[in-house]
């Protein structure tokens, strides 16, 4: 099926009788290959924005699923109803709203969302529900104990289950943000079938050496330790260099 799209001018997406696709903001001759960003209903929806934000400043397409559950956590989170039909203004109001819940505080332009494709979780018939469909990989963050366990079982219940279950089976880049506190043994023993599967695990915690001021660098240090995860160039935290005591220096 189609992607869901509120803007007809979204590039790469070709319409029956419509205009041809022409191809992704930045990209003129070069394929659109995504990384799938699945958001999952636990707490975290910061960490989402920070990754997509994360991508999309390296340049990255994304192809985003948000599943039912995620959409109460963002409601709990930001007060934003998140709509399948008006996921482009959604998203938007999303992204640029800082950890701190004030909104405006990043600047998301009309190029940024161009790069963004986005899947409703009951599409099972989703272009990247296929392992043919050309993805980089996948990004579960945050991922719930609901999640991690349907994508150890390979229950695939809905779209986000599905594609984590075909990144596995293609042997692709899977990255797990896992959210709960405390693990039970069942979460647990699931985590480390992801792991034995080829699946990246980074638990939602953030460290402290990096300088962190405000929760804003909380966030940006785990989306920055689960872009590293997949190989993604950022700037989100100050990475460790050696010299003890750095966290804590005056103007950090
Ligand atoms: C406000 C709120 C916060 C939640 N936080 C978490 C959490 O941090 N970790 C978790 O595993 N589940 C959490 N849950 C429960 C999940 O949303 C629930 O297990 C859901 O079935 C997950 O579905 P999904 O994996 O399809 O998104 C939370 C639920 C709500 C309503």
């Amino acid at each position: 099926m189609e992607p869901q799209d509120d803007n007809p001018s979204q590039p790469g997406v070709a319409r029956p009788g419509g205009p041809p696709a022409r191809p992704a903001a930045g990209s003129a001759d070069v394929p659109r290959r995504p990384w799938v960003v699945g958001v999952s209903g636990a707490s975290g929806t910061p960490y989402a924005a920070s990754v997509v934000r994360g991508l999309l400043a390296a340049g990255e397409a994304v192809d985003l699923i948000v599943s039912r559950a995620s959409r109460l956590t963002l409601l709990d989170e930001t007060g934003i109803s998140f709509r399948d039909a008006h996921w482009r203004a959604d998203l938007r109001e999303w992204l640029a709203r800082g950890a701190d819940g004030k909104p405006g505080t990043f600047g998301i332009t009309d190029a940024d969302l161009d790069l963004v494709r986005y899947w409703p979780a009951g599409d099972l018939a989703a272009g990247p529900s296929s392992g043919s469909y050309p993805v980089k990989g996948m990004l579960i963050v945050p991922a719930s104990t609901a999640c991690v366990a349907g994508v150890a079982l390979g229950l695939s219940k809905d779209l986000l289950q599905r594609v984590a279950s075909v990144t596995l089976k293609e042997r692709r880049r899977l990255v797990v943000a896992v959210r709960e506190t405390p693990l039970n043994g069942q979460t647990l023993r699931h985590l480390v079938t992801l792991d034995e599967a080829g699946a990246v695990v980074v638990p939602a915690s953030p460290a402290f050496y990096a300088g962190a001021t405000h929760i804003q660098d909380l966030v940006d240090f785990v989306a920055g330790r689960v872009l590293d995860a997949a190989d993604v160039p950022h700037r989100l935290y100050r990475r460790w260099e050696g010299e003890l005591g750095s966290g804590s220096k005056e103007g950090n």
